[in-house]
């Protein structure tokens, strides 16, 4: 039988790995510019977490979820996203009662869904994801706006564009809830299954249908910024004008209401009409979600968070290419002795922190140099059997082809002064 990752995996390769590790790297320099920290929570949660924070009318947790029993008959789940986790967390762990009220997490991490596979979507895919924490203020709505716009421009996102709206405060919400159902009561007979249970349940989520998508009813749909209470309102309008003066380019979409049960207020998505990605593919998305940590038993707490995924954000980047680091030292020994003396010296290399590796298959010299070559080593080290009667090494600088016998004692000596300034 021949073993294939299964349908919606991929694996990342060591020539893919380095744009990986860079991404990771710029997310993490980011974050620390904003003061945020990282959090690292578990891959899977107990079920009931995702049903009651996610919403179970979603099609994240009605649809997509990865759910089995353990051992012991308790159902968990793979993580379909990460919110979900960081607000248990941050109750079960009381960080509440921190004095410093903003508590700012970062985190990265594979995350699933049991979705049909295609460009920039898979079954096991990874976000990156902020969540600002404990205050209600339309500054750190922007201070989460301001961070994911921050990392498409960091990273040279052409065509990308901010997209907002609002989706108000419970009261807000009950209005439109009642809107939206005097809209589609007369026509669910048009409507897809579905449609007709979200219909009593959560009537916004058949804004977000796939299979209704293209149906008249959706664009003629009561907007959510006519509901909005006055001081829902006054949110937003902050909001919008603090992008305004930060100048960050943004438009109000009235269509925006996500995918997830948990939001309020204010809701946004980074959009790119990049064609590689296919037109109008969201890179990332977040938005407010006051209510979820006193869902999940915890104190009245408010919050804001958005996350990107990190294939889409390598996609959008192209493939670049990818210019391998090589390694300092490649050693090449010629015979059993110097096969001896060569394990005892690449110790030594790597714990004066060179990187090096050595051939452990006895070929000849034209072999050996291939690989030198193959690993971009700046050093190839020859050990013949002279070598290791004079101990001494054969040391030959790649780039200008110079040559020396170096004795073993002098060789970290000769490659930090032959690396010096690199
Ligand atoms: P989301 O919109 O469900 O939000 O996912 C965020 C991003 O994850 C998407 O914009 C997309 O780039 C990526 N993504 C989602 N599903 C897939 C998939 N199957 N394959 C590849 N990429 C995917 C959330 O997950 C919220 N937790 C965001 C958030 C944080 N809201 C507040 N705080």
């Amino acid at each position: 039988m021949a073993y294939k990752a299964p349908r919606g995996t991929v694996d990342i390769l060591p020539d893919k790995s380095s744009q990986w590790m860079r991404l990771e790297q710029l997310l993490r320099t980011i974050s620390a510019h904003y003061n945020v920290k990282e959090m690292r929570t578990p891959i899977f949660e107990h079920t009931e977490l995702f049903n009651r924070a996610v919403g179970d009318t979603s099609d994240v947790v009605s649809k997509e979820m990865y759910t089995f029993e353990d051992k012991k008959g308790r159902s968990v789940t793979l993580r379909p996203e990460g919110t979900a986790g960081i607000a248990r967390a941050y109750v079960e762990n009381k960080m509440f009662a921190n004095p410093e009220k903003l508590q700012k997490y970062y985190y990265m991490g594979p995350m699933f869904r049991y979705e049909r596979p295609g460009n920039g979507r898979q079954r096991q895919f990874h976000q990156f994801g902020v969540e600002m924490l404990g205050v209600e203020s339309p500054y750190v709505d922007v201070e989460c706006m301001v961070m994911a716009v921050t990392i498409v421009e960091a990273l040279g996102l052409k065509d990308v564009k901010l997209h907002i709206n609002s989706l108000g405060d419970d009261e807000s919400r009950d209005a439109y809830r009642k809107a939206l159902q005097d809209h589609f009561r007369d026509s669910l007979d048009q409507l897809c299954h579905d449609c007709n249970e979200r219909f009593e349940k959560n009537p916004l989520r058949i804004l977000d249908c796939k299979v209704d998508n293209d149906h008249p009813l959706m664009s003629s749909a009561p907007k959510t910024l006519d509901y909005l209470t006055e001081s829902a309102k006054q949110h937003f309008e902050k909001v919008c004008e603090l992008l305004s003066d930060l100048e960050i380019e943004y438009v109000v979409d009235t269509n925006l209401v996500r995918g997830l049960d948990y939001y309020s207020h204010t809701v946004f998505e980074i959009i790119s009409d990049d064609p590689k990605m296919g037109q109008g593919a969201t890179v990332g998305g977040g938005g407010r979600y006051n209510g979820l940590i006193e869902e999940l038993d915890g104190p009245a707490t408010s919050g804001v968070g958005f996350a990107f995924g990190i294939e889409r954000l390598l996609i959008a980047l192209g493939n670049e290419e990818d210019d391998e680091e090589g390694i300092d030292v490649y050693v090449m020994p010629l015979g059993e002795e110097a096969k001896d003396l060569a394990i005892q010296i690449t110790t030594m290399l790597r714990a004066n922190g060179f990187s090096c590796d050595m051939d452990f298959m006895g070929r000849g010299l034209k072999g050996q140099f291939k690989s030198a070559d193959r690993h971009h080593a700046k050093f190839s080290m020859i050990i013949g059997e002279e070598e290791v009667k004079n101990e001494t090494v054969n040391m030959k600088e790649n780039a200008t082809r110079s040559q020396e016998n170096i004795p073993l004692e002098n060789i970290v000596e000769y490659l930090e002064s032959h690396m010096e300034g690199e």
